[in-house]
């Protein structure tokens, strides 16, 4: 998957039609929930140095900035994605603590040990080169900074049309596994502290996600278009069936650089 057609997947139109049956400002199924474990897990605190990889409209960053007051750097691929994070933070007073910033997961344009923690949620599934991302949280971390992200996984054999319909459904070019994200990690010189299958939530919040797609069927059928809106619901199934088939599934993972 290229940036280009991840721009197409959020373009401003497609951003924002996911937003409207995900929540304020969220990409991610988890939304603030799964942001105030990540927090959790890495203990953030107000003198923590925050990036999230993969930010989106800025949820996770706002959040963690408005409830802890922690400074906040975002890094998302898709400018106009950008563009509205940085917006929502200056009209949420925010634009002091949380910025966010253009760039390629696998090439940050950040110094080496600049941050504390990194997040992420649900974004790096749509990252191609895995290896290159992680070796650039490793890069861009402090010794003993934490990694802590949520992520799409595959947790049963796919192939064929069957996966390629899945990874487009998701926007996504390959997907990781607790395995080889914690293998990937050890390689640039993480310790994993956990590595956790959270399929169980990512199903449950996928469902409520997908009811309130169908709840909003003629509003998005009246303000876009109703084959958009079978697009998109047959693209929910899609990913539906995968978790049904105990194909796909969720991971929530903190590491720490260093022993
Ligand atoms: C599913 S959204 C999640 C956004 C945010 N984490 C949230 O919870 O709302 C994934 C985001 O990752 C971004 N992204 C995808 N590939 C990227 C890359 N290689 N580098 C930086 N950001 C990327 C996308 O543009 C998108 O905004």
């Amino acid at each position: 998957m290229t940036a280009f057609d991840l721009g197409e997947f959020y373009s401003p139109t497609g951003t924002q039609l996911i937003e409207t049956f995900y929540s304020d400002s969220y990409l991610s199924i988890g939304g603030r929930d799964s942001t105030e474990i990540l927090a959790t897990g890495a203990a953030i605190t107000a003198a923590t140095k925050v990036l999230d990889v993969g930010s989106g409209l800025g949820g996770p960053a706002l959040y963690l900035a408005e409830t802890i007051g922690c400074r906040v750097m975002g890094l998302d691929i898709v400018e106009s994605n950008v563009a509205t994070a940085n917006q929502r933070a200056k009209a949420r007073g925010l634009d002091d603590l949380a910025s966010f910033h253009l760039g390629d997961a696998t090439a940050m344009p950040f110094e080496a040990g600049h941050f504390d923690v990194i997040i992420g949620q649900d974004a790096w599934c749509h990252v191609p080169d895995k290896n290159k991302l992680i070796a650039e949280c490793a890069r861009v971390i402090a010794v003993r900074g934490m990694v802590t992200f949520t992520d799409w996984l595959q947790v049963g054999e796919m192939k064929g049309t069957y996966r390629d319909e899945v990874l487009a459904a998701m926007a996504a070019s390959n997907l990781g596994t607790l395995e080889s994200y914690a293998a990937l990690l050890q390689k640039h010189g993480f310790t994993v502290l956990s590595a956790d299958d959270v399929s169980a939530e990512f199903i449950e919040q996928y469902t409520d996600i997908v009811a309130r797609l169908e709840s909003l069927e003629s509003e998005i059928s009246e303000t876009y278009s109703p084959k958009l809106y079978n697009i998109i619901h047959a693209m929910n199934g899609t990913i539906q069936r995968a978790f049904a088939d105990g194909k796909l599934g969720g991971g929530r993972i903190i590491a720490r650089k260093g022993s």
